[in-house]
Parts: structure tokens; sequence; C-alpha cells
């Protein structure tokens, strides 16, 4: 079992943290992880030529998210943490996400690749709980459910970390938050096993 942990913040923070600490969490579990903080990547923004994808079934731009492609493909699980921007993703994310519609693409025109298999887990991170779930509902059914990938666990965690200059605030602050992040890494491997 494989899973592929992706990052969405744009800085060193909160959503990292929370990665890295699902990554321990997992490899706990002897479930081999890796984490994607896509800050270190270069994900160019798509540029809507579907003209191109629709008939090569891939992105015109030599960027790092062929790479990120192969690695979805190839994970079993899906981890996605990303800090609320206006109840959205940052911009890095949301290049992400429309970069991945190279996968819907293909799979309308060819029916592969099969994405049902894989399980997600989706992770919204702000300093204020207004427009958490709508972030995460557009995370999880506008764009994981379009991909055919359902989502099996959410959570929403409010850390005023960066006010007090210690990422670690979050977790000293709130004893629950580890036990809840095992909680929904079980909750992934059972989905998946
Ligand atoms: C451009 C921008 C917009 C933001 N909008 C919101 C918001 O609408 N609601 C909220 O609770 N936090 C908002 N925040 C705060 C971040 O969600 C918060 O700082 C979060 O902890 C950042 O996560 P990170 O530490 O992983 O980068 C915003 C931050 C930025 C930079």
């Amino acid at each position: 079992m494989r899973v592929l942990i992706i990052c969405g913040s744009p800085r060193k923070g909160n959503s990292e943290n929370i990665a890295s600490r699902l990554s321990s969490i997992f490899s706990g579990l002897g479930v081999e992880n890796e984490i994607i903080f896509l800050r270190k990547h270069n994900v160019l923004p798509c540029e809507g030529c579907v003209e191109y994808c629709n008939k090569h079934y891939k992105c015109k731009h030599n960027d790092d998210m062929g790479g990120i492609l192969k690695k979805i493909l190839a994970a079993d699980g899906l981890v996605l943490v990303s800090p609320n921007y206006f109840g959205m993703p940052p911009g890095i994310f949301k290049n992400f996400i429309d970069k991945c519609s190279v996968l819907y693409t293909k799979k309308y025109f060819t029916g592969k690749p099969d994405l049902s298999a894989k399980k997600a887990v989706v992770i919204a991170v702000g300093t204020d709980k207004p427009f958490l779930g709508e972030m995460i509902h557009n995370i999880k059914d506008n764009f994981l459910s379009t991909l055919g990938i359902e989502t099996v666990a959410t959570a929403e965690f409010i850390t005023k970390s960066e006010l007090k200059g210690n990422y670690n605030e979050l977790f000293e602050r709130d004893s629950s938050v580890l036990p809840m992040l095992k909680e929904m890494a079980e909750k992934l491997v059972k989905a998946l096993s």
C-alpha cells in the first residue's frame, strides 16, 4: 500500500507540519508514503489549451506535473492538505488541481486511467472556521469526485501558529489533533485494505 501526501501551502507552515506528522503516522502503520510539497515544485498554470491535451492526453508543459501525475497513478491513497485562502486553496494548489484535468481528459476519451480504487483524505487549515468547509467541498466534491476518487475522511484545523511563531502550537494546544490524524490515517488504510 502506498500513500501520497500532497501539501498545498506556498510556505513552510501549519499544513506542512500536519503533512509531516501524518507521514510519520503512516510510517508507524507500516505504510509506504511520500510527501510532495508543491511549493518546492515547478507546476506551471494550466493554459486551457484543451485542444492539445484532448489530442495527446498529456500537458504540453514540460514541468514537474508529469512526475507528480505518475506518483498519483502509483499511489493507492491520497492525502491533500491545504491552507484556506478565501474558501479556496492557494494558487499553487489550484495550479496542481487544474493540471490533474489531464487524468480526466484521458479517462473521458480512453476509459483509462480508472481511479476509482483510490481513496482520499482532505485536510483544510485556516485561522478561522468560516469557509473551511467550503474549501473541503471544493476539493472533495468538485475535484476528487470528478476524477472518480472517493474521500473517506476530512478534517478542518484552526491554527494561529504563525501569529505565535511556533508551528507546533496546534499540537501543543490541542492534544486531540494527533489522535485525530491517526484516526484518519487508519480510516484510509482500512478503506484501501
Ligand atoms: C491570501 C490569504 C488568504 C487567506 N484567507 C483565509 C480565509 O479566508 N480564512 C481563514 O481562516 N484563513 C485565511 N488565511 C489564513 C491561512 O489559512 C492560515 O494562515 C493558514 O494557517 C495557513 O496555512 P499554512 O501555515 O499551512 O500556510 C489566508 C491567508 C492568506 C495568505
